[in-house]
């Protein structure tokens, strides 16, 4: 699909892992304009993680053009990320993790406080909104690792939001959550791509999108095999009709 000023253009990329024989996305292009709602689709192995992360300059890109919220991915990874929330896939912390869950959404905003400026009123006022956002308010002083994997996941997200991300990329965070979570973070990420926000995410759980047009980007062994839009209760179904079968869903 074509975009006008998009906030993630991707033009021929191929990454590929260390020593890999083969590149692992090949020709993947895409384009991703500011507050879409984009879910990434496919079967496991299909290179969806490996999207994400190249997206986000955690990857060596080999060939193609990358530019993310204005910044060029290659070679300006780190200011990439400073401005895209990231959502890891099936992460856990250790029980003994000695962090509670303010302080976890607090170090969100390290990257806009710098090493070495402590933290100030405006980063407790976002960690505050952030908690509130998720609903984990009740939780703000409890030790992450005791918490229950959906939890984590909230804490999480919450710490990507504290950092007020113009592109949000979410790796199936729907995997540890019951439907009732699933139901409240889908209202969330209607309200934040509402409010501008661009949302990717990879996702085998359909229910509850967000009432919006779905942009649908589905893969198949590190390329794109179908990029479009449509309803929201339609995304399982073309996303089947891709020949996708969800093995994990
Ligand atoms: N760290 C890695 N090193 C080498 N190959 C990897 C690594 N991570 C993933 N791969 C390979 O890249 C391909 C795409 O993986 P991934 O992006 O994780 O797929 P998906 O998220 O769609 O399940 C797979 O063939 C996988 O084995
Ligand atoms: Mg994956």
């Amino acid at each position: 699909m074509t975009v006008s000023d998009p906030v993630i253009r991707l033009e021929n990329i191929y990454t590929a892992y260390e020593g890999a024989d083969r590149p692992t996305l090949a020709d993947i292009s895409l384009s991703i304009g500011k507050g879409e709602f984009v879910v990434i689709g496919g079967p496991n192995g299909a290179g969806k993680t490996t999207l994400l992360e190249t997206i986000n300059g955690m990857l060596p890109i080999t060939h193609g053009t990358a530019v993310v919220c204005g910044q060029n991915v290659r070679g300006d990874g780190v200011h990439v990320r400073c401005r895209v929330g990231y959502l890891l896939q099936n992460f856990t912390f250790d029980p003994l993790t000695p962090f509670t869950v303010e302080e976890v959404v607090l170090m969100g905003r390290f990257g806009m406080i710098g090493l070495f400026r402590k933290p100030g009123r405006e980063d407790y006022e976002a960690v505050e909104k952030a908690l509130q956002l998720l609903g984990i308010q009740n939780i703000a002083t409890r030790p992450i690792g005791q918490l229950s994997g959906g939890q984590q996941q909230k804490v999480l997200l919450a710490q990507n939001l504290a950092r007020n991300p113009e592109v949000l990329l979410l790796d199936e965070p729907f995997s540890n959550l019951d439907m009732f979570a699933r139901e409240s973070i889908n209202a969330l990420l209607a309200q934040l791509v509402g409010s501008g926000i661009t949302v990717v995410i990879v996702s085998h759980a359909f229910d509850d999108l967000p009432d919006r047009p779905v942009r649908v980007v589905v893969m198949h062994d590190g390329k794109i095999s179908l990029d479009r839009e449509c309803h929201p209760a339609e995304v399982g179904q073309v996303i089947r009709n891709a020949g996708s079968v969800p093995r994990d869903a």
